[in-house]
């Protein structure tokens, strides 16, 4: 049985915690082989946040050595990033010459960043269509992408339509896979786990910060337990090893959180050992051969785009 295509895109944000590790990475890990699957770094939508040269290549090796300690083998999925496959961004400017300003004005993504300051610029406002041409460009069915991307996968299906309308049928519909992650991952303030509420325990992170980290959940004593310490151990033990632990430690919050920290150091450290044995230029020699893959599927479909809407003579 051929398998079905499936492409998603991360930026490269920086830091992991453990709430991205049970919300994206892991589900991604655990179905990535049912699918020809496509792993994109989208370092050129990270331009539309981002102007910090540095930074930016540091975050895109990190988020390939993140996957890569994770536990996605490069051979059974194509790892390559955005900027490195030149069909993305001319197959954007095709769909942008298709879709209007008042539908583009819709996006929810554009509307929130720029309500939060960020400046309109065309970049952010296109965003959309880049995304789309990511997706559309590899014929991909499956598309991962958390809630919020719900839209932006709307718009591609739209943008396909647009195209086979106006030129013929050359793209197929993407759908979305929400990503059903394990519930929400608990912060230590017991919030949604999220850089900006500063309530992250880094995914590879060194044992000592686990313990101050874990050591910082808030606790009230008004429950039967720490209840904020219980639902991040949950993600690590079953119910059943945790009833009698937290029997045994009724009250003692302090043992409870070292159990804790003692438990994700255990979970974390065959990760963070692999990921300190991945070096910068296995990244690179990573993104090369995924980009010389990637190349050999957008290729054949670029060309019969540009012949589809006449730029190829
Ligand atoms: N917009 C996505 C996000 O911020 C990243 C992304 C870019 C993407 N291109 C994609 C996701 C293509 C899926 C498919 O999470």
């Amino acid at each position: 049985m051929t398998k079905k295509r499936l492409l998603t895109g991360l930026q490269p944000s920086g830091t992991l915690h453990i709430g991205n590790y049970f919300g994206a990475l892991k589900p991604f890990v655990d179905t990535y082989q049912d699918y020809e699957s496509h792993l994109m770094i989208a370092d050129l939508h990270a331009l539309t946040t981002l102007r910090d040269s540095a930074l930016l290549r540091q975050n895109t090796i990190d988020v390939v050595k993140d996957y890569l300690a994770a536990g996605v083998d490069p051979y059974k999925a194509i790892i390559f990033k955005q900027s490195d496959v030149k069909e993305h961004t001319e197959l954007a400017w095709i769909f942008e010459c298709l879709v209007t300003v008042p539908f583009l004005m819709q996006g929810h993504a554009y509307k929130d960043k720029v309500a939060k300051g960020l400046e309109p610029t065309a970049g952010l406002f296109n965003y959309p269509m880049l995304m789309a041409a990511d997706i559309l460009l590899y014929d991909a069915e499956v598309v991962p992408v958390g809630e919020d991307q719900r839209q932006h996968i709307e718009y591609a299906r739209e943008a396909a339509a647009k195209f086979n309308q106006a030129y013929g049928e050359v793209f197929k519909a993407p759908q979305e896979l929400i990503q059903k992650s394990l519930g929400v991952v608990p912060g230590t303030d017991g919030q949604k786990m999220s850089k900006s509420y500063k309530n992250t325990i880094p995914l590879f992170s060194a044992r000592e910060e686990i313990l101050k980290a874990v050591m910082a959940i808030v606790t009230d004593s008004s429950g039967e337990r720490p209840e904020h310490v219980y639902a991040i151990h949950k993600l690590l033990k079953s119910e059943e090893e945790l009833t009698t632990l937290y029997a045994e430690q009724k009250g003692k919050y302090k043992n409870l959180k070292e159990a804790l920290a003692e438990d994700l150091d255990a979970f974390i450290a065959p990760m963070r050992e692999v990921r300190a044995s991945i070096t910068d230029n296995d990244v690179k020699a990573v993104l090369e051969s995924g980009a010389a893959r990637a190349r050999e599927r957008t290729s054949a479909k670029m060309q019969i785009v540009r012949e589809a809407v006449g730029i190829s003579l």
